[in-house]
């Protein structure tokens, strides 16, 4: 029945070397909820959940489902008891199926299960729970949202009656994650549970009926939503209250430090994902480029940093010509890229933070001499980075993929800005990042602004596009199809040219600087 507990965690603990990642935290899941975990990067959020979905194995205290004491060796036990987890990084086999890989991992013998069956129940799951997909397409085929849909589907398969959602929204568009939201309610209005991890405020007041807040692995309160507020719970999230002002220090100067002129290139897809962009960063200039997801960021970011082939056009940093350079050699050009993926292109998982710390210079005395690298020196600077910008790593020697997400950013932003870059090319900055996270890094980037660097920030979040920058961009289409002055923009104007409207040129579309 709605409002009985499904799910009981009891003074849980988990100590991982060098954090206690929880402390002590209880918890309750009623049926009928949606049930928001929110915390700071490192809080604990993940680790938590992950012990209630079998993944991890408490060093103290107890869960009960349903009244019942529970150990679960495994997600597979989880998953008997009703308890699913939708990770961060999805867990599908991409040449295969919508419904082969919800059948993967099942206990039954797969000769046993008839595809055509398992087809039909996934698109009649699928039906009822508003999760459109085609059960025959092949995952790489589909979007990731599609994917997430896939996820869920698998534990909805599988009888969960509990669905963990792990920062569900970090890597959708905005209108899908509304149309997640829907999703979500409507499970919970079916009587199942929802535990949605997050640190966004906003979406935490929109689609939760009680928040957890966890603070450095404790939990330090559960809320009803009707009787908090998005500022009480930034306060109980981090401890303090948060303000974002900045004065800046230096006016931008005029000499252009990354020019593009008509610059074509191809996507992923086999079609032209820039057509003639042209765009101009000046010194201590930060120019925000808006657009929703899939007009061509990525593609941009790419080529600027000789990722991608450039068809057409030329790209220039400063006095040099770079359309088509190495990235090594667009590197010694002052050029710095901090990607979309932190753990593909910008860190490599499965090195150490020293290693990760040197990646782009370990070329180059006095990390190295001759062939060899100089491992005193190495972590001589890696413990600098991660002190001066507040990286929370388990140890220099661990491997990067132990690191929270919010830690995994400041680490790449740490090695960036260190080697003090002339352009600086930031797709979503912040993604995935709680408040003081996202804090810390507006104010790295606004420091490089105001040190002379030219910053490139390509972003889906208005709100910090319009904090930040200069001068806004819309992207649309592989063009720019509006520019105006940051203090001039108007969210309105900007939504139209990111939907693809025009604007009379008056209006402060069109131009170029
Ligand atoms: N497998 C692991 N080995 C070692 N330390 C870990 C491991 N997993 C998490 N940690 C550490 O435990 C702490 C809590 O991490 P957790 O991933 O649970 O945080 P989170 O609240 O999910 O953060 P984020 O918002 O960044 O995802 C962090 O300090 C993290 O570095
Ligand atoms: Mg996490």
């Amino acid at each position: 029945m709605a409002g009985d507990i499904l799910v009981e965690m009891r003074g849980i603990s988990k100590r991982f070397p060098g954090v206690l990642a929880n402390d002590r935290v209880s918890l309750s899941v009623r049926a009928g909820e949606v049930h928001a975990l929110l915390g700071e990067n490192g809080a604990g959020k993940t680790t938590l959940m992950s012990i209630l979905s079998g993944l991890y194995r408490p060093d103290g205290g107890e869960i009960l489902v349903e009244g019942r004491p529970v150990v679960f060796r495994s997600p597979r036990d989880a998953i008997r008891a009703g308890i699913g987890m939708v990770h961060q990084h999805f867990r599908l086999v991409e040449p295969f199926t919508v419904a082969e890989n919800v059948t993967l991992g099942l206990d039954r013998p797969r000769f046993a299960l008839h595809l055509a069956a398992v087809e039909q129940e996934v698109a009649r799951l699928g039906d009822r729970h508003g999760l459109k997909v085609d059960p025959r397409a092949q995952i790489w085929q589909l979007s990731v949202g599609e994917q997430q849909r896939v996820e869920i589907l698998k534990m909805l398969y599988r009888g969960a009656r509990v669905l963990i959602m792990d920062e569900p929204t970090a890597v959708l568009t905005p209108q899908e994650a509304r149309d997640l939201f829907t999703v979500l309610r409507q499970m919970a209005a079916a009587g199942r549970a929802v535990v949605f991890i997050s640190h966004k405020l906003q979406e935490v007041m929109e689609v939760a009926d009680r928040i957890t807040v966890l603070r450095a692995g404790r939990n330090v309160a559960t809320l009803e939503k009707a009787a908090t507020s998005a500022r009480e719970l930034a306060r109980l999230m981090v401890g303090r209250e948060v303000s974002v002002s900045y004065q800046r220090t230096r006016q931008a100067g005029q000499e252009v430090l990354l020019c593009l002129e008509g610059v074509e290139a191809m996507g992923d897809r086999g079609f032209l994902a820039l057509r003639g962009l042209s765009l101009r960063v000046h010194a201590g200039e930060i120019v925000g480029v808006a657009g929703v997801s899939g007009n061509g960021q990525r593609e941009l970011a790419e080529v600027i940093s000789g990722l991608r082939p450039t068809l057409r056009g030329s790209i220039r940093v400063g006095d040099t010509e770079v359309t088509g350079c190495h990235p090594a050699r667009l590197i010694a050009c002052g050029l710095s890229l901090v990607p979309e993926d932190r753990l593909g292109t910008g860190l490599v998982p499965t090195l150490t933070v020293c290693d990760n710390a040197i990646l782009k210079c370990y070329r180059h005395p006095p990390v190295s001499r001759g062939p060899f690298l100089r491992r005193g020196e190495i972590r001589r600077r890696t413990r600098v980075l991660v002190e001066e910008f507040a990286v929370k790593v388990p140890g220099l020697d661990a491997p990067v993929r132990k690191l929270s997400g919010g830690n995994l950013q400041r680490l790449l932003l740490a090695r960036e800005i260190s080697a003090r870059p002339r352009v600086m090319v930031a797709v979503h900055p912040t993604r995935g990042l709680d408040v003081g996270a996202t804090a810390g890094v507006h104010r790295l980037l606004l420091e490089q602004r105001d040190e002379g660097a030219a910053i490139l920030l390509i972003s889906e979040d208005l709100d910090e596009i319009l904090a930040l920058s200069d001068r806004v961009v819309v992207l649309y289409e592989g063009r720019i199809v509006g520019e105006m002055p940051a203090a001039q923009a108007s969210r309105e104007e900007i939504g139209l040219m990111m939907a693809g409207i025009e604007l009379p040129k008056d209006a402060g579309g069109g131009g170029q600087a």
